[in-house]
């Protein structure tokens, strides 16, 4: 298998791009602003960089884990989001008809609108924010231009950028490092997801290209928690002090972009596949902390 995976300087991209390494498959990974060894360069806005790696490497299946997943950048930059999220889904559509690959394109539990979460494969769509939107027009182009394709949905990733560390890059990380700096957190208990250690995902990912599925997958954690009880947990597994721990509600965060408050994604077809065996936060949690601390 010749896996071409786009964002492999990211959480999940660089999880993919180890383990399908340690698996001995033939993998090129890409990054796009943060240079990493190993990694060739690919803007999915350029398509001469597109085209440069697939003549270099001809694919037979690539993985889209790359684009803008800023939630509040996405409502600030509205453009940037569009022209990665969207245009540079066309372009990259575009090369995979040319080649005939296959197009893994991981997408987003916040294509609904979190009024009644969590939800199924086939529930229906309803963004209510920037990001959101521009994730549930690239499945659309993806969905009306290809036949061999397989969208993978997930939800509020935590896990280490291996080849690029950056304490802040997503929500667990960003909690661990203040708590450990003995900063105060707010913690939302009417915002609901169903957190995902990144290499729950990437063995999820593993298992769906090895038995060429298609169509939609839920890939997600076991557990449907909110943020209060989830950062509690973080807490607990990496001996933090819970009294820096604040109970509030989302209105109180003010954050610049719409959250769908009950969200998260219902996993039963993965399940009833029998796919892989998914697992709670206290295991995600753990095996991050081993990622971590070694
Ligand atoms: N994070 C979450 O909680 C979450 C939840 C649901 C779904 N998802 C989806 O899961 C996927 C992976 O998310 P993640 O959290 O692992 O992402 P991430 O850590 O934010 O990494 C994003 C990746 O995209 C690359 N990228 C950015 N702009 C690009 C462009 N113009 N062309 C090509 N690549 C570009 C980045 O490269 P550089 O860093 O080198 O610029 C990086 O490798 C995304 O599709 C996201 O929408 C994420």
């Amino acid at each position: 298998m010749k896996l071409l995976i786009i964002g492999a300087s990211g959480v999940l991209g660089s999880r993919l791009y180890n383990d399908t390494i340690k698996k001995k498959w033939s993998v090129m990974g890409t990054y796009c602003s943060r240079e990493c060894d190993g990694l060739f360069y690919l803007d999915v806005r350029d398509k001469n960089s597109i085209e440069k790696v697939f003549d270099l490497f001809k694919p037979e299946a690539v993985v889209m884990a790359g684009g803008i997943t800023d939630v509040d950048l996405c409502m600030l930059k509205p453009k940037l989001a569009q022209d990665v999220n969207i245009k540079g889904t066309i372009n990259l559509v575009k090369k995979i008809k040319e080649y005939g690959s296959k197009l893994i394109y991981i997408s987003t539990d916040y294509i609904f609108d979190g009024k009644t979460g969590p939800y199924k494969e086939d529930d229906k769509p309803n963004p209510i924010n920037t990001y959101g939107r521009t994730k549930l027009e690239a499945e659309n182009i993806i969905r009306a231009k290809l036949k061999d394709y397989l969208i993978v949905r997930t939800c509020q990733l935590y896990g280490v950028a291996e080849r690029s560390f950056a304490p802040n890059s997503n929500f667990a990380l960003k909690i661990i490092h203040n708590m450990q700096n003995g900063k105060k957190v707010y913690a939302a208990n009417d915002l609901y997801s169903t957190p995902t250690y990144s290499g729950l995902l990437s063995d999820i990912l593993i298992k769906l290209i090895e038995k060429n599925a298609e169509g939609i997958y839920h890939g997600a954690g076991a557990e449907f928690l909110n943020r209060y009880d989830y950062v509690n947990k973080i807490a607990d597994i990496f001996g933090l002090d819970k009294a820096l721990i604040l109970r509030v509600k989302l209105k109180d965060l003010k954050l610049k972009a719409k959250r769908p408050k009950k969200c998260g994604l219902k996993t039963d077809k993965i399940k009833k596949e029998k796919i892989i065996e998914l697992y709670d936060c206290y295991i995600g949690l753990a095996l991050l902390k081993t990622d971590i601390l070694g």
